[in-house]
């Protein structure tokens, strides 16, 4: 049992929120929440590993975190051995992972095609699953522990017309979280996710179905009144990569501007 309380009663929290000589690996580093996961851990002091699978996305967020770029599919179960196996190789130590790899393809239920059901699969959960093995795996031969932080979706936690088979295997990936930080917990490994609402990304930007309207309706049914953007989900990301969320694990924190707490109905008052 361990029962240890800590050496300083009143610790030093500017301290705990340091990532100085931490290794931390950014999958989909490339562009939205992940380039900001990047920039916000190097803020910190992390040196940061860029994972994309555009090369020259990788190679240009690692340029501006003075980081390490790596390119490769983390789908790929070949390429998430040979990354965490490189990291560890190359500098000695790994301390967090945060995976904001995700995408939905918008349809009703009843016309998703099995390829459909399968993409969301892969691009969904097929990668949270293979780095929980293969950074599990380099920080058992560490004989360390660390955090691993996934992008979720309010679409795994609500109805989300449209995003069935996205919110489907979004709520698998809290689920997935849950049960990973249980197994995961005595080795020191902390699992969490992020699941954020209506985020203006830079994919969505440029998305011509984003129109004025669109954004204003959103804004009108959010109780802060404003859209989130990536450093908003990329604050969080950092929360559960550092030390102030030592005792923080299988949990899923939900940053959507208050939307998902409204209770869509009228009462007679
Ligand atoms: N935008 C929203 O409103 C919203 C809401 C909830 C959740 N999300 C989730 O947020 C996350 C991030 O979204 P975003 O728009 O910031 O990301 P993005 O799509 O802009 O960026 C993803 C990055 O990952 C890379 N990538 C894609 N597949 C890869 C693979 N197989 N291997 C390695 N790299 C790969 C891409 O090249 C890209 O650089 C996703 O998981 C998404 O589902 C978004």
């Amino acid at each position: 049992m361990k029962d240890e309380p800590p050496a300083d009663l009143i610790p030093d929290y500017t301290a705990l929120m340091r990532l100085d000589d931490q290794v931390h690996v950014v999958l989909g580093a490339g562009n939205g929440m992940g380039q900001q996961s990047a920039h916000a851990l190097a803020a910190f002091g992390a040196t940061v590993v860029c994972v994309d699978l555009d090369a020259a996305r990788a190679e240009a967020v690692a340029g501006e975190v003075k980081g390490i770029a790596w390119n490769g599919d983390i789908t790929s179960r070949a390429d998430v051995r040979r990354l965490f196996a490189d990291v560890v190789a190359a500098k000695g130590r790994l301390d967090g992972v945060i995976d904001i790899v995700g995408l939905a393809r918008a349809k009703p239920v009843v016309e998703y095609t099995d390829d459909d059901w399968a993409f969301h699969h892969d691009i969904v959960l097929r990668h949270a699953y293979l780095a929980i093995q293969y950074a599990t795996e380099q920080w058992r031969a560490l004989g360390t522990g660390g955090a691993l932080t996934f992008v979720a979706s309010a679409a795994g936690l609500l109805s989300a017309p449209g995003l069935g088979a996205y919110g489907a295997a979004k709520a698998a990936l809290m689920s997935l979280v849950r049960t990973a930080a249980v197994e995961l917990g005595p080795d020191g490994i902390r699992v969490n996710a992020v699941a954020p609402g209506v985020i203006r990304t830079p994919r969505s930007q440029g998305n011509p179905k984003w129109t004025d309207e669109l954004v204003r309706a959103n804004v009108e049914r959010t109780p802060l009144r404003k859209l989130g953007y990536p450093p908003d989900v990329a604050g969080a990301l950092l929360f559960f990569s550092s030390p102030l969320a030592g005792h923080v694990t299988g949990q899923t924190l939900v940053v959507d501007g208050g939307a998902g707490v409204v209770f869509n109905c009228e009462s007679p008052s």
